[in-house]
């Protein structure tokens, strides 16, 4: 597990070196004009060394969600054997929206991005890394991100970034990693979606719980004492088979995008070439190829009951373990922004982190499970609803395939003039 043993830094502020002093200033924030304007806080790391570091926040925010929404009850007339009572006494979930035909992960995450870059007040041209989150890629490669970068015409370096479910809050920390350091300025993070592409509608245990969007953040420098202050990110992949995405007519236990061949080593060239011309014909198309023999149909495979159980303990553990590596109180937490999969699940990791339901976001009800994007989204439409103001400290948790975990804790605003 890596936890954020150095970054409990950004809590070791030049003017308020004490953390009782940081847990006081989030009760009671002190006036922007008395902080420092330096983006730069000097901190001890484990062996005793000192780094100095900027201060990394969201300073843009923006989602996009498709058109199309399928409701509980859109499902069951569709021929799915489920009912609306059944999915929303167990998940919470009453509709999602579903991406066009023709739209794919790329045009949800350029939609997000565009929103959040107009948030931030920037043009594309800003961007220093653009980072993509999503286990519904386009393509196998180019990554997303690269397409991304490429439509919104900016000039800089590009990533997908692969934790499933957690795969937005990693790719907060990893932007927040690189503005720390001064090796960016501008950090575009997005999580994006289009989890209908790999969805088995014959299979209700996983039909009814996830939709398409995407989410998308602008991190930069802000003041000494705001944005993310601290962090957890883990793995188990000892539960990797119980949330993974399959071969359609496959055991559970296959799914290899690079399955080695019978009588070959794997990554040998194929003793005979593809069989026609329109097979290779197929595969070039476009994105989401029909062509069995190139691209099998791909589909989600869940043991529900065990990653239930998974969620509800790792939720709340990991959550604690970023505000004590950042030497905040939970008490202190206004607003718990928790991955969107199940209210069942949200609610036991509020319980365990003594939050009342005031103090938790919770919008699965209306987007379902949207993976990657699910805590982006849920964080823009907070604040857009006015339940985020500036000074306020934020938990972020993101859990998913892997098995995967992610928390961030923000504390909100403080943002510094783009020039800078
Ligand atoms: O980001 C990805 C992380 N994934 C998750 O967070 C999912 C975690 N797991 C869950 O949220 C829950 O396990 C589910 C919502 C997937 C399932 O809820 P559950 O309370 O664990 O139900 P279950 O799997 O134990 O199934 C209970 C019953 C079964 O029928 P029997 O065997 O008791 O007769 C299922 O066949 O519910 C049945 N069932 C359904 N019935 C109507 C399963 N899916 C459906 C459905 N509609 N869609």
């Amino acid at each position: 597990m890596f936890t954020s043993q150095y970054l409990e830094l950004f809590l070791t502020l030049e003017t308020h070196p004490d953390r009782t002093l940081i847990n006081a200033m989030i009760e009671s924030p002190v006036p922007e004009s008395e902080l420092s304007l330096s983006p730069h806080a000097q901190v001890q790391t484990g062996d005793g060394s000192t780094l100095n570091v900027r201060a990394a926040g969201i300073t843009g925010l923006g989602f996009y969600v498709p058109e199309r929404v399928l409701t509980n009850d859109d499902l069951q007339r569709l021929g799915v054997d489920t009912n609306d009572e059944w999915i929303r006494s167990r998940t919470g979930i009453r509709e999602r929206h579903i991406a066009a035909d023709t739209e794919t992960t790329a045009d949800l995450a350029e939609n997000a991005a565009r929103r959040a870059l107009e948030d931030a007040g920037l043009t594309p041209a800003s961007i220093d890394l653009i980072i993509v989150a999503t286990c519904t890629p386009d393509y196998q490669f180019p990554s997303t991100a690269s397409l991304l970068q490429n439509r919104l015409g900016a000039s800089c370096a590009a990533f997908d970034l692969g934790a499933a479910c957690s795969g937005w809050v990693y790719g907060l920390v990893v932007a927040q990693q690189f503005v720390a350091t001064g090796a960016a300025k501008t950090v575009l993070v997005v999580g994006a979606e289009a989890m209908s592409r790999i969805l088995d509608w014959n299979d209700r245990s996983t039909a009814v719980l996830f939709g398409d969007g995407a989410g998308a953040a602008v991190v930069q420098a802000v003041q000494s004492g705001y944005g993310v202050l601290g962090f957890d990110l883990g793995s188990d992949g000892s539960g990797g088979e119980l949330l993974k995405v399959v071969i359609d007519g496959e055991p559970a236990s296959s799914g290899l995008v690079f399955p080695p061949a019978d009588g070959h080593a794997a990554g040998a060239p194929p003793a005979e070439a593809p069989a026609d011309q329109s097979t290779l014909d197929g595969a070039s198309a476009g994105a989401v190829s029909t062509t069995p023999s190139l691209a099998p149909r791909r589909k989600i495979y869940q043991n529900g009951r065990e990653v239930y159980r998974f969620a509800v303990n790792v939720m709340g553990e990991s959550a604690l373990r970023a505000l004590t590596n950042c030497g905040v109180d939970p008490h202190n937490v206004n607003l718990f922004v928790p991955h969107q999969a199940n209210v069942r699940i949200i609610d036991a990791a509020a319980k365990r982190l003594g939050l009342t339901s005031d103090r938790v976001f919770v919008n699965v009800d209306k987007y379902g499970n949207t993976s990657a994007a699910s805590v982006a989204i849920a964080l823009c439409e907070a604040r857009d609803q006015g339940r985020i103001r500036a000074g306020d400290v934020i938990v972020t948790v993101g859990f998913g395939a892997g098995l995967t975990w992610a928390s961030a804790v923000l504390r909100w605003g403080g943002q510094k003039s783009n020039a800078q």
